[in-house]
């Protein structure tokens, strides 16, 4: 079968395309042919060999696909050859099969097509957790999300929106922001000039925001310390500008604010019931017409390095995916 393969790291253009051997399903394990898969930030750190979790090389990069059960091993339950699914593998998901545990596996609507499969479970699952059970958003809150046109930026705009929080999408550039608005959050904040706090106090009548939402880092996080709201929770969800800020203690007594670290590996792991109940509220409500992906880039396989780098190059509105089968 054909697979991207990593076999040292560096840019995406260090990245091979490979006739490899097909994989075989272990115990608890399907083989899903996969006809889409979608990229995330992450999945371009691995790749340089900067991120937290590092496969053995050489290995194939894509942590979540959408497609067809090929073969099942043996003690799996509850799947059939010829399901259609969402699964997230973890890695290998860039080939035309790969291998997935039966913890990864979620059966899809026929109304769910590959690429929405493929683009579903990382970003919904990370800003519900976020929003949901660790800030605690109520009703009325405003909640300020950076890197808002970004996968889970978006997801978290439009998930604040459904749990009535005020929401202002904050991102680089007017072009992103008009992409976002297609959620309709209640007001949005250009930070390409590098100021936000003061336009975060602008918008909130100098009280700054109950809830951020910040996959970000570096300098806006410290800005975020400085607008936020009494009793207000900062969510720590990723670095993409590269710095892995500090918070100061001071702001956090002066403003009665916390700093709420978000890790959904950890949290599916530790607390796999409510990840669960998470996971099925979330497709009820993509079953209700409640949450629209928004998928703006699909690129065939044979175009993985334009694919990775819509992120490295912070060009991200939307999901990006790539297409392995036609439906
Ligand atoms: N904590 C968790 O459990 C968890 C789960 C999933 C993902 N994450 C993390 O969340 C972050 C976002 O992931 P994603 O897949 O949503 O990424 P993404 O689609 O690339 O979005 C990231 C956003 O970050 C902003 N950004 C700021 N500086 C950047 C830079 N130097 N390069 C690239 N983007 C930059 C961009 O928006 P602007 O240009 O508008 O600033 C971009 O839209 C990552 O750090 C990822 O590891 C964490």
């Amino acid at each position: 079968m054909k697979a991207v393969l990593c076999s040292s790291y560096g840019p995406p253009e260090r990245l091979t395309l490979e006739e490899i051997a097909a994989p075989i399903a272990g115990e608890g394990e399907a083989i899903v042919e996969v006809y889409a898969a979608s990229l995330n930030f992450p999945d371009g750190l691995q790749i340089q060999g900067k991120y937290q979790f590092q496969p053995p090389m050489p290995f194939t990069p894509g942590s979540e696909v959408g497609g067809v059960i090929k073969s099942i091993g043996p003690a799996l339950k509850g799947f059939n050859v010829g399901d259609r699914v969402m699964a997230t593998p973890g890695i290998g998901g860039l080939a035309e099969e790969v291998i997935v545990k039966e913890t990864g596996l979620r059966k899809i609507p026929d109304s769910m097509d590959f690429r929405t499969a493929a683009s579903f479970a990382m970003v919904y699952t990370t800003s519900y957790y976020a929003l949901k059970q660790r800030a605690k958003l109520q009703t009325g809150e405003t909640l300020l999300v950076l890197g808002a046109s970004g996968g889970v930026g978006l997801t978290a705009v439009e998930l604040g929106k459904l749990m009535g929080a005020k929401v202002i999408a904050a991102a680089s550039s007017d072009e992103k922001l008009e992409f976002v608005k297609q959620l309709e959050p209640n007001e949005v904040i250009n930070y390409g000039d590098g100021e936000l706090k003061e336009k975060v106090k602008t918008l909130t009548n100098d009280q700054g925001a109950d809830v951020i939402y910040d996959p970000v880092g570096g300098d806006l996080f410290d800005q975020c310390c400085r607008c936020i709201n009494w009793n207000g929770r900062l969510l720590v969800i990723g670095f993409t500008s590269g710095r892995i800020p500090e918070y100061k203690a001071n702001l956090a007594l002066l403003k009665g604010s916390s700093m709420v670290g978000v890790f959904l590996g950890r949290f599916r792991k530790e607390e796999p019931t409510e990840y669960e109940k998470n996971f099925q509220e979330l497709l009820e409500m993509y079953d209700q017409g409640k949450l629209k992906p928004l998928i703006t880039e699909s690129f065939p396989l044979e175009e993985y390095v334009a694919a990775f780098n819509v992120f490295t190059e912070r060009k991200v509105m939307g999901k990006v995916t790539l297409e392995i089968k036609s439906e």
